[in-house]
């Protein structure tokens, strides 16, 4: 419509430049390496069918009627106590369900940001959160990233000189670069956290799928003075698409978080929660974690091989223990946009580029590559006719 008057915040925001690309990947002749999804072949639909029944029988009136905007509460007396097994200590009061991870990051913006606000977020960092912090007219300070993840060195000097009231972080197996930031940084974080008075956003979808190297507890584990937020997500580990996640906070916080979720959705589906509460009080949850895990890591090692054998050994890549992705870093004064392009054009292949990772614009020679979502002989095939690409240019 001509002349409608729309928000100013909404100025200078496109739209998300995955989920455009995601669109484009539907064509059933397309590779994909661009999104960041489950396999097709990790969804337990026989389980989950089974429970759906059972749930909708036996608990007729509870399933389909409304519920409370904390969540339901079998689900959040689970969560507290398997997130004790990471180390981080909430009782279910504190433990808030969420229609997916991803409202946790919008109801932090909704609840702590006012207009000019700073936040403080990773180079590169996880794209949606940047829309989402845009919305509350948030200004973005950033803090480099290395081959370990977040250097809180230099987050410390970007915290003194521009006060950010936020900070986001996703530390383990990080959306885009897979990186996972080790324990000492992770005890130098907390502390700052506490020096600072800032709040953290701790984004963690990604923890449990860990294929190699031991598990690194919880920001939030170390956080005594209740300054973190921590997000976890079902998305990845069970279904995206039944929208289910959390976020533990202290009490204050949590009661400021169910406000602003009442607003937005009222709670999430009934239905979905319970089916996860089934799913893992029933103990399907290891096991299928178990088979997801090992075919993730076959699907990761064989993108490695692929790279090691066709790509040009120019590019610098990180090497994730978990999650679902692979980040490339270009020489410089290359374009990945370019690449992405003629890749998707010439060769059917999909891959994202790295620039709308950073939230001050820069990364044009970087990219994301998604391993969790095609099979081997897709990886193998789509890979090489990648690399076929990045070769000419390189
Ligand atoms: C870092 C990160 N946070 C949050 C989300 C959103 O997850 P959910 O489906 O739980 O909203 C994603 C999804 O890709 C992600 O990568």
């Amino acid at each position: 419509m001509e002349g409608t008057r729309f928000a100013d915040r909404l100025q200078g925001m496109a739209g998300n430049v995955i989920r455009e690309l995601l669109k484009l990947t539907q064509q059933p002749d397309i590779i994909s390496f661009a999104g960041g999804m489950p396999s097709p072949d990790a969804f337990p639909n026989e389980v989950l069918s089974d429970l759906a029944e059972e749930l909708l029988l036996t608990k007729k009136v509870a399933m389909l009627q409304y519920g409370e905007s904390e969540g339901y509460y079998p689900l959040r007396e689970w969560i507290a106590s398997w997130v004790s097994e990471k180390g981080i200590k909430a009782s279910p009061e504190e433990v808030i369900i969420l229609s997916g991870s991803q409202q946790g990051i919008d109801l932090s913006g909704k609840i702590m940001l006012n207009p000019g606000d700073k936040v403080a977020v990773e180079a590169p960092t996880y794209l949606a959160c940047i829309n989402i912090y845009k919305m509350y007219e948030a200004v973005f300070v950033t803090a480099p990233n290395d081959e370990v993840g977040l250097d809180v060195e230099a987050l410390e000097e970007v915290i003194e000189r521009e006060k950010p009231k936020l900070l986001y972080l996703v530390p383990t197996f990080q959306n885009p670069t897979g990186r996972t930031m080790p324990l000492e940084r992770r005890q130098a974080l907390a502390e700052l956290l506490t020096r600072h008075d800032i709040v953290l956003v701790e984004d963690d979808p990604y923890g449990d799928l860990r294929y190699e190297g031991e598990p690194v507890p919880a920001v939030k584990s170390m956080d005594v003075t209740g300054r973190a937020i921590y997000l976890g997500s079902f998305s990845k580990l069970i279904s995206p698409g039944l929208r289910v996640g959390f976020a533990i906070a202290r009490p204050e916080i949590a009661r400021k978080l169910v406000l602003g979720k009442q607003t937005t959705d009222t709670h999430a589906s009934q239905l979905a929660q319970a089916l996860v509460y089934e799913f893992c009080s029933r103990g399907y949850l290891k096991d299928h974690l178990k088979r997801i895990c090992a075919m993730y890591d076959a699907q990761r090692r064989k993108m490695k091989e692929m790279i090691d054998l066709y790509m040009p050994k120019s590019i610098k890549w990180s090497q994730p223990e978990g999650g679902m992705f692979y980040w490339g870093v270009l020489p410089e004064g290359i374009d990945a946009k370019v690449l992405m392009k003629e890749a998707i054009e010439e060769k059917r292949v999909a891959f994202i580029s790295g620039e709308s990772f950073f939230a001050d614009g820069s990364g044009q020679n970087t990219l994301r590559l998604n391993f969790s979502n095609s099979s081997i002989e897709k990886i193998e095939k789509g890979m090489k006719a990648l690399a076929e690409v990045f070769n000419k240019y390189m």
